[in-house]
């Protein structure tokens, strides 16, 4: 039997013939940071200690050649070939899950075509505590449950979850159809390692796909509500102008506080009066060097993948990088957004 180690939390745990380091620690309730499950994120980024694993495909953007010439892993690629010690790179905070409680549904709210707002009021606020870009777990009667981010502040009320519907998606499908206004569903969680860093001092450069927008909303808000006063540059990118939502509201945000600024993007739409063309494209056109930024990324998993090689590319340290990936369910059971 191998065993991993893992000195911040002090637990010695047995790890399966072929299990990877975070799905160890994981199903051995440890709360590991963790983001995609898939290589692509880098919230796993860990120190391998001692031991030897076997690092399995991901993302170079979530963990380079340095980084593991250094003795860097990502605990989700990573299966130990013997006995391992492993700590975790970011132990400033560590999402500790509350049990799961129901929900009021107070309103399912269209934003677009094929996202609507849900606004729930949870049974007990006050034991949910998140940070800014973490997401939960909602379970609707009769489907699977999905991942969705909160879209409002950690001091705010109410919960503001943002469903895109997938198509073939039997959860955002039923939310769509048949949620409404009165119904109870359970929530659980947080989860999720793209959180808000409101320590760092460098300006801040936020990069939302679609309903991406959700947990970035929550992280400018939550910056903008704190008093931060360093640059925060806001890019959504979206399809075509029918994709865009939530305009106005960042609009105003923009007149308001003088440090944002807020650019959305559409990649397959030529409608007057808007930027076109890829969301990064458009960040790195007016950026020629970010260095020194926190950047946070939410969205697919090819505008996370350009987003890293954009970010990098204009001297964002990879440790300053922390992407939330929505995939479909096709690609992997989870985030549904
Ligand atoms: S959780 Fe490991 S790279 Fe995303």
């Amino acid at each position: 039997m191998t065993f991993l180690t893992l000195p911040q939390v002090g637990r010695r745990i047995p790890v399966a013939e072929g299990q990877s380091i975070l799905l160890a620690a994981l199903e051995a309730g440890v709360p590991y940071p963790h983001g995609c499950r898939s290589g692509r994120c880098g919230s796993c980024k860990s120190h391998l200690v001692s031991g030897d694993v076997e690092i399995g495909k991901h993302s170079p953007f979530a963990l380079t050649d340095e980084e593991k010439a250094e003795g860097l892993v990502l605990a989700c690629r990573s299966v130990p070939t013997g006995d391992v010690t492993v700590e975790w790179l970011d132990d400033a905070y560590v999402a500790k899950p509350s049990a799961a409680q129901d929900a009021e549904v107070l309103s399912v709210q269209a934003m677009t075509h094929d996202i609507v707002a849900l606004h729930l009021r949870l049974a007990d606020r006050v034991a949910f505590r998140f940070a800014a870009g973490q997401y939960l777990s909602l379970t609707i009667p009769g489907a699977p449950s999905r991942n969705y981010s909160m879209a409002n502040r950690p001091d705010e009320e109410l919960i503001e979850l943002h469903v895109r519907a997938v198509p073939g998606g039997q959860t955002s499908t039923r939310i769509h159809g048949e949620l409404k206004a009165g119904d109870t569903v359970r929530i659980e969680g947080p989860t999720g390692a793209a959180y808000l860093r409101e320590a760092h001092p460098g300006p801040i450069v936020a990069i939302a796909g679609g309903s991406g927008l959700a947990p970035v909303k929550s992280i400018i808000e939550t910056a903008l509500h704190g008093g931060s006063d360093v640059p925060i540059h806001l890019y959504f990118g979206v399809r075509a102008e029918r994709d865009l939502y939530l305009v106005d509201h960042f609009r105003d945000l923009e007149r308001r506080f003088a440090n944002l600024t807020f650019v959305p993007v559409l990649s397959q739409d030529d409608a007057a009066g808007w930027r076109q063309g890829f969301v990064t494209d458009a960040l790195a056109a007016d950026h020629a060097t970010l260095a020194g930024a926190k950047a946070y990324v939410a969205g697919p998993p090819i505008m996370v993948d350009a987003a890293w090689a954009a970010l990098s590319a204009r001297g964002v340290l990879a440790s300053d990088i922390h992407a939330d990936v929505f995939f479909t369910p096709q690609a992997e059971a989870g985030k549904e957004t």
